[in-house]
């Protein structure tokens, strides 16, 4: 008999996950608390952006292999496996992880557990999390045959079905050699792709997840550390970049320079991992993340230094045109966005804001009102004193400098992602300016 999954939490991280494994020919029931989620997902309807999985989920709906719920009675009675994939946000006021979801899918999920089953953590978590949902599923669960284990996820917004279906590694936190069979057979295919399988311990899996995370921000904050060198003595990062990636032991990827790092996860991720190396009091280990954190919000004030300067040393009355509003292209996501936080510090400046997004509009309306917003690139660009490209979207970068020069009221450009061909914008008559470049 195959087994049969439920996920918990059908965000990001649960959709794709649940939608995926029902692709792989599982049955799967994924619960959310949320009626109005559990609804619109039954439809076949997704509430955020992301390429290719309206498709997955549809097919799998379809296929009746793929199902949702409010309820976790019938999660318990369905299960073999149970993915928890809810979200563990900053807490306001404070760097470190909110899990009181967690905490909340546990208590509810864990006293209806009356059989054979193995509940696996998938959210990004503090390390030592596991050791003590262990401990409280022990407490709560009627059936001693309920085991644990973490299996953290390294998706990509934008990139989610792929990173699922084809990770780069698949790492389980397991303490029993049933609950490692379990999940060879959950990945068996993933596996026999060639996909290394790594079975570690509780902590050693949630560090792997945070560390990750926190490489990846200090490539890009290093990179844009250089910039700011650069931008002291005239030398050009994207070349400086473009050397350092020929080391392979450097390499190229997340040596992008520009505006930073933003979303769901990098910003909150390397926070939390601060927090939680304080209370164990290795804080000095993690310090340097500290600076990471610093040198990506400083690359947003030095966006918006760039573009006053543009205009003469003041925003008053100006009319501004953003690019861009997602945190990175092909999403919707404005968590934490760099685009959005230099558009909203300029409309406080006194600047008349018009934003353009090709997906994020709904979502960046929500969190700034305040801001102007167009509905294409030559809308927002209509009548403006600076463009700023702020999120690279192929359309920004296929834009005619020609054409968008036509209706614009002066030909200022900043390239917040190095995206653009100076070369060109500059031929056409524009003064072009960008992070770390001359
Ligand atoms: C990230 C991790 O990549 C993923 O493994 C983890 O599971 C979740 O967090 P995601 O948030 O989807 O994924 O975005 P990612 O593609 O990693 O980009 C993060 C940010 O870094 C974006 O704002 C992007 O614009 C920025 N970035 C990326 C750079 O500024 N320069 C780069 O070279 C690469």
């Amino acid at each position: 008999m195959a087994l049969k999954l439920t996920v918990i939490g059908a965000g990001y991280l649960g959709t794709t996950h649940a939608a995926c494994m029902a692709d792989l020919g599982y049955e799967v029931l994924a619960l959310d608390v949320l009626p109005d989620r559990v609804d619109r997902l039954a439809a076949g309807d997704l509430p955020f952006y992301e390429p290719g999985l309206p498709e997955v989920l549809q097919r799998n709906l379809a296929s009746g292999r793929l199902r949702f719920t409010t309820s976790y009675a019938e999660i318990a009675e369905f299960g073999d496996v149970h993915f928890v994939c809810v979200g563990t946000p900053q807490q306001k006021g404070d760097y470190a992880a909110d899990v009181s979801h967690l905490d909340a899918a546990f208590s509810a999920l864990a006293p209806l557990l009356t059989r054979e089953c193995l509940i696996v953590g998938k959210s990004t978590v503090p390390v030592g999390t596991a050791d003590r949902l262990a401990a409280k599923l022990a407490d709560l669960a009627p059936s001693p045959d309920v085991a644990l284990a973490w299996n953290p996820e390294f998706l990509r917004e934008g990139f989610a079905v792929q990173d699922t279906l084809h990770p780069d590694r698949i790492v389980v936190g397991v303490r029993s050699a049933r609950a490692e069979e379990v999940l060879r057979e959950v990945y068996t295919h993933q596996i026999a792709e060639g996909i290394p399988f790594l079975t570690v311990d509780f902590p050693t899996a949630e560090l792997v997840k945070v560390s990750a995370n926190a490489f990846l921000a200090t490539k890009i904050s290093f990179i844009n550390a250089m910039a700011e060198v650069c931008e002291a003595t005239g030398a050009d990062v994207t070349m400086l970049s473009k050397a350092l990636a020929f080391d392979d032991r450097i390499g190229a990827k997340f040596l992008g320079p520009g505006l930073g790092f933003g979303g769901g996860c990098l910003p909150k991720d390397i926070r939390a991992f601060m927090a939680r190396a304080d209370e164990l009091g290795v804080d000095q280990a993690l310090s340097f993340l500290r600076e990471v954190d610093a040198i990506n919000i400083r690359r947003r004030l030095r966006m918006v230094d760039l573009a006053r300067a543009l205009l003469n040393g003041s925003f008053q009355g100006r009319k501004v045109c953003v690019l861009g509003a997602a945190f990175k292209p092909n999403s919707d996501d404005v968590r934490d966005s760099p685009a959005l936080d230099v558009a909203a510090a300029i409309r406080e400046e006194g600047a008349d804001v018009t934003v353009y997004d090709p997906q994020a509009l709904d979502n960046a309306r929500k969190v700034q009102p305040t801001l102007s917003f167009g509905a294409s690139a030559l809308e927002a660009a209509q009548g403006s004193d600076i463009v700023l490209l702020l999120t690279e979207w192929q359309e920004f970068r296929d834009l005619d400098p020609e054409m968008l020069g036509s209706l614009v009221a002066a030909r200022n450009v900043v390239d917040g992602r190095n995206a653009l061909d100076a070369e060109v914008w500059r031929a056409a008559g524009w003064t072009y300016k960008a992070l770390g470049r001359p």
